[in-house]
């Protein structure tokens, strides 16, 4: 059975402090966190206890050897003003998965999500109300044991934080496919929500940025010819009226807005071809006016369009008209509103009362 989750409730709310029409990105904290232990081979005393800073020995082994896996989800505002979960089963999986890669321990999926459920549910006044908005949820685990060698660590904490997060502006974005620099080889760490993936990331996006790009188009490690995904987001084309998006291969993530994305495309009559894609087919396909429509999708902004993409001399400009990827982002946020049907089951209603004792 699982264990209690013990909740110390803050005395100094922030709620008062935040203005909701103007929330900055990402440094913006609820009251509590919810943190759970991991010793001598078990998860032990999971708890919410008042948002505050941990202290971390010096050798803690996830600042050394990088043991350090997270995930990213969102709490939205439903019918009745229910918060809702989207598909958080999926987020533990991919979690435990990550976990796996890393060398590092499961975390009991019902936990995640009961976890998550209740930081929420005590949580919930700081869903922001606008139309688009949402709480980000961001569960993490990291190795805190103190220790100066090669080998997995004994001790982890896994945590969630969450963060308001206002209206994402969905600009279109430009993408600068990458020649020199890589994500992810085979064998490699690309499957995994692992920090480390996204420290190396930070300089070729810097430099995609200073180029006038707004993220990495990732190629494969080897021939650098095959499309990965973009920052923090998987890629689909629309091509001859049907989509086509990389097959994961190991080296990807395995976006859980793709796979949504990908069972809405085809609810609504669309062929969807998981496939390794080159570079070369897409600018091909845009040469000959094949290339329809290209979007990236992510927890963080659903789906944003793309519109263009620079890979050395060649700039591949993308239609100014996106029709099927503006009907899938309307249908996908307001499945995430209870505004249309949820009929894939991918909504978890967050029940407030119970939860705050
Ligand atoms: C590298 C990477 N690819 C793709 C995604 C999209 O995944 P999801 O749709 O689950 O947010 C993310 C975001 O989590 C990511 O960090």
């Amino acid at each position: 059975m699982m264990q209690q989750i013990k909740i110390t409730k803050t005395e100094n709310s922030g709620l008062g402090n935040i203005d909701f029409s103007n929330i900055p990105l990402g440094t913006t904290f609820t009251d509590h966190m919810f943190v759970c232990d991991y010793k001598e081979g078990t998860w032990v005393n999971p708890r919410i206890e008042p948002l505050a800073t941990i202290p971390t020995h010096p050798a803690a082994m996830a600042l050394h050897y990088g043991q350090a896996i997270f995930e990213g989800m969102k709490a939205t505002v439903g019918k009745n003003k229910t918060p809702l979960l989207f598909r958080p089963e999926q987020n533990a999986k991919r979690f435990n998965h990550s976990a796996r890669r890393m060398g590092m321990p499961e975390v009991p999926e019902a936990l995640f999500v009961e976890a998550v459920k209740q930081i929420v549910a005590l949580e919930h006044n700081w869903i922001p109300p606008q139309l688009g908005s949402a709480l980000y949820l961001r569960p993490f685990m990291y190795a805190d044991e103190p220790f100066i060698g090669m080998r997995a660590a004994t001790s982890y904490k896994f945590i969630v934080i969450c963060s308001p997060a206002g209206p994402f502006f969905s600009k279109k974005i430009k993408l600068y496919a990458e020649t020199e620099y890589i994500r992810a080889a085979n064998g490699g760490t690309g499957e995994a929500k692992a920090a480390g993936n996204y420290a190396a990331a930070i300089l070729p996006t810097e430099k995609a940025k200073a180029k006038g790009y707004d993220q990495v188009l990732w190629l494969d490690a080897k021939e650098h010819r095959y499309i990965q995904e973009v920052g923090t987001m998987n890629i689909f084309f629309k091509i001859d009226g049907n989509f086509i998006t990389p097959s994961t291969d190991g080296s990807i993530l395995k976006g859980i807005t793709r796979d949504s994305v990908i069972t809405l495309l085809k609810d609504k009559g669309f062929t969807v071809t998981e496939r390794p894609i080159t570079i070369d087919e897409i600018i091909q396909f845009s040469k000959d006016g094949r290339l329809e429509e290209a979007f990236g999708t992510g927890t963080a902004v659903a789906i944003a369009m793309i519109e263009s993409i620079g890979y050395k001399d060649e700039e591949i400009i993308l239609p100014a008209n996106n029709p099927v990827s503006e009907d899938v982002k309307q249908t996908l946020d307001q499945i995430k509103t209870q505004e249309q049907d949820d009929k894939f089951g991918w909504i978890i209603p967050v029940e407030i009362e119970e939860k705050v004792s």
